[in-house]
């Protein structure tokens, strides 16, 4: 990629075309202390409300800087670095991490291990590529007292809270109003299905387990919509295609959300996937695609529940786990609460905490 300049006109190169770029992308841009906070580096003008008649009287190249005279009386140097940066309409930090596929092989996943100040470390920065590999990370040895999950969940970004608090305890209790707070065997599902949005990250923090049962399992929701999508293309049509509505009631509230089981992005590629069987509608469709509905939900649920794509495994005492809850199912193995306590506690944070906390350890690391 390269910056050319011909005739006062500024050119972008990529080696197979060249493309002039607008003069007012270029007006925009610029930097001097005048036009841009230094510590926020927030515009101090509003493009918005300019004319888009700018046109560029003289422009060179310097030391790595782009220097402009605008037609306006404008002149500002441009680090032609960062305008590169800019140069792909997509987003360059997680989408250039590639995704890793995962089934019951899954082996040798790296844990990390908590320590001082862990959040502004490059282990931090890994701990996140991790993440965004795998769609989940495990972090052992995190402090469980006092509710230390919030303070972990806070130094990644910002708790997101729902109708079960800022965050929730996972034990089996009386006159529960989700399946979680018993002690029976839970199946691969993703959390909230009914929330617009849905929470993107879970985040499970174990504070105690002595019983025998209780494993946790996680399911990758993108590997397995791939398998279908490559075994049984018309089942995996339809669930990209119907919209269901999930819906959630309590004493206090009603959440409905819709979606198709798999959710695709608007290049036709993985985006998200629901799965909560307890709750979810599918409207009253003609017979016969409601015949391929439900048995393409039927063959979802099949590769979901088959031990072949299925992680298990015990959370130990400051084992905490962070799950990307639009991608990876989780569920649990049922265990019996008299042979001891399991208390997990639970909260989620969403992509921008992830995301923001991961661009700003690139910066930070030179990454
Ligand atoms: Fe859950």
């Amino acid at each position: 990629m390269k910056i050319e300049l011909n005739k006062n006109k500024v050119f972008f190169n990529n080696g197979k075309s060249v493309e002039e770029i607008h003069p007012f992308w270029l007006r925009e841009r610029v930097d001097g202390e005048e036009f841009l906070d230094k510590g926020t580096q927030q515009r101090l003008f509003d493009p918005s409300s300019m004319n888009g008649e700018i046109i560029i009287k003289k422009a060179e190249i310097r030391d790595g800087f782009l220097e402009v005279d605008f037609n306006d009386g404008v002149n500002s140097k441009l680090d032609i670095n960062k305008l590169k940066s800019e140069f792909s309409n997509k987003d360059t930090v997680i989408k250039s991490i590639p995704k890793k596929k995962w089934d019951s092989t899954l082996e040798n996943i790296k844990n990390f291990e908590y320590k001082e100040d862990f959040f502004e470390t490059k282990e931090m920065h890994d701990l996140l590529v991790s993440f965004y590999e795998y769609g989940f990370v495990i972090i052992k040895n995190v402090p469980s007292e006092n509710n230390y999950i919030v303070k972990f969940a806070n130094s990644i970004g910002s708790v997101r809270r729902t109708n079960f608090g800022e965050h929730f305890n996972v034990k089996s209790k009386s006159d529960p109003n989700d399946l979680a707070y018993t002690s029976l065997h839970i199946t691969p599902h993703t959390d909230n299905p009914y929330r617009n949005p849905v929470p993107c990250i879970q985040i499970l923090h174990c504070i105690e387990n002595e019983v025998s049962g209780g494993y946790s399992t996680l399911v990758d929701g993108y590997t397995v919509s791939e398998k279908l999508k490559k075994e049984d293309p018309d089942s995996y049509k339809i669930l990209t295609e119907v919209k269901v509505r999930f819906k959630f009631t309590d004493k206090s509230v009603m959440l409905e959300d819709w979606s198709e089981l798999i959710h695709l992005d608007d290049d036709k590629n993985f985006k998200q996937v629901r799965f909560s069987p307890r709750l979810d509608y599918v409207p009253m469709l003609e017979k016969n695609k409601l015949d391929q509905y439900y048995k393409a939900r039927k063959k979802l649920s099949d590769l979901y529940n088959s031990e072949k794509n299925e992680v298990k495994f015990k959370l130990k005492p400051k084992d905490l786990m962070m799950m990307d809850n639009h991608r990876v199912l989780h569920g649990r193995t049922k265990f019996d609460p008299e042979e001891g306590k399991r208390f997990l506690q639970g909260c989620y944070i969403d992509f921008d905490s992830t995301e923001g906390k991961l661009r700003h350890l690139k910066r930070k690391f030179k990454i």
